[in-house]
């Protein structure tokens, strides 16, 4: 078993795709597939971070997220704890880095981080000792995300090299999209983003895809990877589309923009009658459950990597921003 606590100069994190190389992508997806044969077991602990501890720190909402951050840690049977921005001295106006340091006392070998901000979980690994793992930056990244999907993606198809992922919707506010196209383009497959030329931020080319605003450019696609519009992310009174109904009339995903023998993907939460028609997210062509599943396996083995592999540059490795 490889030693589990490098000294503080040489911790790993994992901040972001970009960064990563195409080997860290396939050895966490190798874990991953490894974790999955385990919880196949009546008995799905594994003793692998006993001793450990994990903390959730997250400034959003999330459930499945969280969740699986949450139950990966203690299949791993890591000491865990959550702590959520409400309810905690966050509401009495402490700052995610005086947070971030009184979490630190307590010692854990990684933070977990979402924040509404770009560069939070960066700030974290830098006024702390421990691993961090960015569970979401404001519309920055998302890396663990885009790690699940292509698992999910290679189960679907059993590779990875040469798949074609539409990816459909609010490019412009989803730190899933950036993250996803990073990643599908590491492990040589491609992607086109699509939809109304105000969501589909120019520019993004600059990340190794091609981009569309006509919806029917996806059936070529062999992923439909639909995209939720963050309400959360537009100031009020911004109108990045006339109206929820046209978007949806353009771009929302119905049983008829499904070409047979394409899959569809959302990373959840999904929308229902805005950007995916319920019969799509309910057939058999949807991955959603599978993509559920695949976030549980992946964030076990990125608990594990963190804590194992040396580092290439310390003292920051895979995903520096
Ligand atoms: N996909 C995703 O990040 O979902 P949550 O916001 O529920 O964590």
């Amino acid at each position: 078993m490889p030693e589990l606590r490098p000294p503080a100069a040489a911790r790993r994190h994992l901040l972001s795709v970009q960064g990563m190389s195409r080997e860290d992508v396939e050895r966490i997806l190798e874990t991953a597939r490894r974790m999955a044969s385990s919880l196949d077991r009546e008995m799905k602990k594994l003793p692998t971070l006993r001793g450990r501890t994990v903390v959730n720190l997250f400034y959003e909402s999330s459930t499945r997220t969280l969740a699986s951050f949450e139950l990966a840690a203690k299949r791993l049977s890591a000491d865990t704890m959550s702590i959520r921005a409400s309810g905690s001295s966050v509401d009495k106006g402490e700052s995610l880095k005086d947070t971030a340091s009184t979490l630190a006392a307590y010692d854990p070998d990684i933070i977990v981080v979402r924040h509404p901000s770009i560069g939070a979980a960066q700030l974290v690994s830098r006024c702390t000792a421990a691993s961090v793992v960015n569970a979401g930056d404001g519309k920055h990244q998302h890396p663990t995300q885009a790690v699940l999907d292509l698992y999910a993606m290679e189960e679907a198809f059993g590779r990875l090299e040469g798949l074609h992922v539409a990816i459909v919707g609010d490019v412009l506010h989803s730190r899933v999209a950036r993250s996803l196209v990073q990643a599908l383009e590491l492990v040589g497959a491609r992607s086109t983003l699509i939809g109304p030329p105000t969501l589909v931020p120019r520019g993004m080319e600059a990340l190794g895809c091609s981009t569309s605003s006509d919806i029917r450019d996806a059936v070529q696609a062999d992923v439909l990877y639909v995209l939720r519009m963050q309400r959360e992310r537009m100031a009020p009174g911004e109108a990045f589309i006339p109206s929820l109904r046209e978007y949806t009339a353009l771009y929302g995903i119905t049983p008829e923009r499904v070409r047979p023998g394409q899959v569809v993907m959302h990373p959840g939460p999904m929308n229902r009658g805005v950007e995916i028609d319920a019969r799509v997210a309910d057939s058999e062509a949807a991955l959603v459950g599978n993509q559920v599943r695949a976030g549980l396996v992946v964030r076990m083995a990125v608990l594990y990597d963190v804590l194992t592999v040396a580092p290439v540059a310390a003292p920051v490795a895979a995903g520096v921003m």
